[in-house]
């Protein structure tokens, strides 16, 4: 490269990271994991969080970790639980309810709540497909169903996250993978119904993450372990990704750099689904 071309690249930038002061943001599956990094990285952009599980300690003890970091910091945003299985349509609207009361606007909805079952589609029980597609499919889009008004105030976005299996299926989480292709179809159809109303929805397809997906571990276990039982492949990077950096990317789908961007799935997988490659 010429030293000329050096000098261009040279770019100043002032403050790269986005802020969200003054923002309202709300994470389904804020509790945990993937849901959980993302609520810390926007409380940490000036945003005040609400972080949404079905299980009450859970939740309370991970808005204790986020008011600690808050204070820690000397932020004034607040992180505020709110119990709702986004599996009931009524609880959902219900923690919608009580967030418009509060703030009367929101600038983002993550969709991060989800539950995992190891089994191929053919020997799924039914009741277990349900509540698979409940959770994953039918509870993100009552979730942005609820919210829309909310987001409409403020022309927000909407960031959906699914997995880099429901681009390719993994037939040892069957069902589980029909619910993910399913989810990048809603956030397409959502995407079209929301944008004349300036609000934008994408969808992350996160690869394998550690920690990992709480209904994906072995019984006690709180981190995947290296003999993962999964069995699960390293992505071409040679690692598993890190919940943060998943939510780097929430925040930034989520943020005005990204104000073109709509109707898009986006992959963060350390390159697991660009082509095939077993070698
Ligand atoms: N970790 C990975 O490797 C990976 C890879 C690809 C995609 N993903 C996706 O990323 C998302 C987050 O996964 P994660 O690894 O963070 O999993 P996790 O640690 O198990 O977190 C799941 C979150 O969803 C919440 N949740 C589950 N069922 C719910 C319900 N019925 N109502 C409300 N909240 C519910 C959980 O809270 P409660 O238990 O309290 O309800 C928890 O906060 C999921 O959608 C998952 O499919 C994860």
């Amino acid at each position: 490269m010429s030293q000329e071309n050096d000098q261009e690249n040279d770019i100043e930038v002032d403050d790269p990271a986005p802020s969200f002061k003054n923002g309202v943001v709300a994470i389904t599956g804020g509790t945990s994991g993937i849901g959980y990094a993302i609520a810390e990285r926007f409380l940490r952009a000036q945003a005040s969080v609400v972080i949404v599980g079905s299980d009450a300690a859970r939740g309370h003890a991970a808005e204790e970790r986020l008011r600690r970091t808050a204070s820690s910091l000397e932020l004034p945003n607040e992180a505020w639980f709110v119990q709702a299985d986004v599996a009931n349509p009524a609880a959902v609207d219900q923690a919608v309810s009580s967030i418009a009361q509060r703030y009367g606007h929101l600038e983002s909805l993550v969709c991060s709540a989800g539950v995992g079952r190891k089994a191929r589609l053919l020997e799924t029980a039914a009741s277990d497909f349900a509540r698979l597609f409940q959770v994953n499919v039918q509870g993100a889009v009552t979730a942005v169903q609820a919210a829309a008004p909310l987001l409409t105030v403020s022309r927000g976005s909407v960031v959906l996250v699914s997995s880099d299996a429901g681009i390719v299926g993994e037939p040892d989480i069957g069902a589980y993978s029909v619910t993910k292709a399913a989810l990048n179809m809603a956030g397409k159809m959502l995407a079209l119904d929301l944008a004349a109303s300036g609000v934008r929805v994408n969808v992350i397809a996160p690869g394998d993450v550690v920690p990992g997906m709480r209904t994906m571990l072995r019984p006690g276990e709180e981190v995947r372990s290296a003999d993962d039982f999964m069995k699960w492949k390293f992505p071409p990077l040679g690692r598993y990704g890190q919940a943060s950096e998943i939510a780097d990317v929430a925040l930034f789908l989520s943020s005005k750099s990204a104000s073109f961007m709509t109707g898009a799935v986006i992959p963060v997988d350390g390159g697991m689904r660009a082509g095939l490659d077993w070698a």
